[in-house]
């Protein structure tokens, strides 16, 4: 849903510019464009659509020395993620209408099931500095705008937008033609992670990670991620669209399929 623009947003994009990368995608060579994006020297992730934040933010703290990217289209959007960023790692104070610090970074899973071990929890709540972490505000259309051949480890994809007319299926997504160019900026082994509520999205997007079978190995697969015999470690890194749904009693999807290349 587009959101109105946010009052002062220039000057509040400014003031959180450190998590903001203004150039994704605007040089000529695919290759240099990510480099040099996060602090970390570590494998690169990037969440699709990553919205107000939350999830990429939990992934950064979670995982130090991975780099994490958001790419998000609504600037009103990647402010609130960026203010939220900032509030985390104690550079400013918390934005209003944001779930609180403590219930952010707590990892608070619906199952405790699927909670993190003790080791992981205490490392998640120390990390801070989150100089891991960057967003970007573009429209992804295709990767081979933003990112060279084998150069990320995971793509995240969060309650997408579902299109959900048949003639608009090209847009979605997760449609084969997309996940293929994800999997061209992925190296052999890394991942395509999928959630999301809407259940006819989910069964399409389904057949089509199984169109790219040579490509794609479905790992993970559940239509209730957060019942009670799932322990997927995916149902701690929650997103606000995930936390509303399910919240609500609504089930959740997840689909998690690794990469393989051809030799
Ligand atoms: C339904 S929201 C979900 C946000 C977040 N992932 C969550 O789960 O809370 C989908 C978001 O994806 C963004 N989006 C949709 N298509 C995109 C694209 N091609 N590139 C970047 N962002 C996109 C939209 O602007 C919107 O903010």
């Amino acid at each position: 849903m587009r959101q109105r623009k946010a009052k002062g947003l220039d000057k509040r994009l400014a003031y959180c510019s450190e998590y903001l990368v203004k150039d994704l995608g605007r040089t000529d060579s695919p290759m240099k464009k990510s480099e040099g994006i996060c602090e970390g020297i570590g494998d690169t992730y990037v969440e699709i659509g990553s919205g107000k934040g939350q999830f990429i933010i939990k992934r950064a703290l979670n995982n130090p020395s991975g780099n994490y990217i958001g790419i998000e289209g609504q600037e009103t959007v990647i402010l609130r993620a960026a203010e939220k960023a900032m509030a985390v790692s104690g550079k400013a104070p918390w934005p209003e209408n944001v779930a609180g610090r403590e219930q952010l970074i707590g990892l608070t899973p619906v199952n405790p099931q699927a909670s993190l071990e003790p080791r992981q929890e205490a490392v998640f709540l120390q990390k801070t500095s989150l100089n891991n972490l960057k967003f970007a505000c573009c429209y992804v259309e295709s990767m081979k705008d933003f990112f060279g051949e084998n150069q990320l480890s995971g793509v995240y994809l969060n309650f997408s937008d579902p299109w959900p007319k048949k003639r608009h299926a090209k847009r979605r997504l997760t449609h084969h033609i997309r996940l293929m160019d994800y999997v061209r900026a992925i190296r052999d082994g890394g991942f395509i992670e999928f959630k999301t509520d809407n259940d006819p999205l989910f069964e399409f997007s389904v057949e089509e990670f199984r169109l790219c079978e040579s490509n794609l190995q479905i790992v993970e697969l559940t239509r209730n991620l957060h019942g009670a015999d799932c322990t997927y470690d995916s149902a701690c890194f929650t997103t606000e669209y995930e936390d509303k749904f399910s919240g609500r009693g609504k089930n959740i999807n997840y689909i998690k399929a690794t990469v393989i290349k051809q030799k």
